[in-house]
C-alpha cells in the first residue's frame, strides 16, 4: 500500500453500471463506462486509503492495488456494500439501474409465433446510497454521492442530498451541449452542509485527485 494522508484508512467506492437481466442471456443497463468511479478509487489509493471497489460490468478495467467486487445487478451491489462495510468514507459513483425487471424468466424468452410481443413489468431497485446515509449504527463517517443533472443542476442536488441523508454531492451537467458524458472533462459542484462550491471545467483525473484530497481532509488525515 502506499504511503500517504490515507493510509491504513478503508474507503468504499462503487462504480460502473449494474445489469438487469430479462433472461438468462438478456439484460437492461446503462452508458456508464465507470470511468468516474476508478478515477477516484485510484486517487484515493495514491492517497494510501485501502480501497474497497464494488463495480459492475464496467467498459474501463478497475485499477490495480484496490480490492475489486465484481457484482451484476443493483441487489448484488447493495449487498456487497453491505459485506464490506465498516468503511470510514464510501463513495457512490456507481449508475445504480432504478428498475429491475420483476418477471425475469428463468429460461430463454421465445418468439411463439403469434407475433405477440412480450411485455416486462419492473419493480424498483433498493437505493444503495441512501440505504447506506441512513444507517443508525456503523454508517461510514463520510458518505459520498454523485447527482448528474441536465437542469437546475445545483438545486435539484441539494434536494437529493436532503432527500438520500447523504453528506456531500458531487453534481455536473451532463446535457449534451456541455460533451461531458462520455467525454474526458467534467465540471463539478459540490453540495455539502456549508453551502455549494462550483469547480472549474478540469480532466476528469483531476476532479478526482481533488475530490481524494477533499475526503482527506473531511476525514481529518491531512
Ligand atoms: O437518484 P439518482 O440516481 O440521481 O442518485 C444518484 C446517486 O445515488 C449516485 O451517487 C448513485 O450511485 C446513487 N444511487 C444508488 N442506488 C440507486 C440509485 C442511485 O446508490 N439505486
Amino acid at each position: 500500500l502506499a504511503e500517504g494522508p490515507l493510509k491504513g484508512r478503508h474507503v468504499l467506492v462503487t462504480s460502473g453500471p449494474t445489469h438487469e437481466p430479462i433472461d438468462p442471456v438478456r439484460y437492461i443497463a446503462n452508458r456508464s463506462s465507470g470511468a468516474q468511479g476508478t478515477a477516484l478509487a485510484t486517487a484515493l489509493r495514491d492517497l494510501g486509503a485501502d480501497v474497497t471497489f464494488v463495480t459492475g460490468p464496467a467498459t474501463v478495467p478497475p485499477p490495480e492495488g484496490v480490492k475489486v467486487v465484481r457484482v451484476e445487478t443493483a441487489r448484488e451491489m447493495l449487498l456487497a456494500v453491505q459485506t464490506a462495510l465498516p468503511a470510514e468514507a464510501a463513495i457512490f459513483a456507481a449508475a445504480v439501474a432504478d428498475w429491475r425487471v420483476a418477471n425475469a424468466s428463468l429460461q430463454k424468452m421465445k418468439k411463439d409465433g403469434t407475433g405477440q410481443a412480450p411485455a416486462l413489468s419492473f419493480a424498483e431497485n433498493p437505493d444503495i446510497l441512501a440505504t447506506v446515509a441512513q444507517m443508525v449504527t456503523g454508517r461510514p463517517k463520510l458518505v459520498v454521492g454523485f447527482a448528474a443533472e441536465t437542469e437546475n443542476v445545483t438545486a435539484h442536488a441539494a434536494a437529493k442530498r436532503a432527500r438520500k441523508g447523504c453528506d456531500w454531492i458531487v453534481a455536473n451537467d451532463v446535457s449534451p451541449a456541455t460533451g461531458i458524458m462520455g467525454g474526458s472533462e467534467n465540471a463539478v459542484t459540490i453540495l455539502d452542509d456549508t453551502g455549494a462550491e462550483s469547480w472549474d471545467r478540469m480532466g476528469k483525473d483531476e476532479v478526482a485527485r481533488r475530490l481524494a484530497l477533499r475526503i482527506a481532509t473531511a476525514l481529518g488525515a491531512s
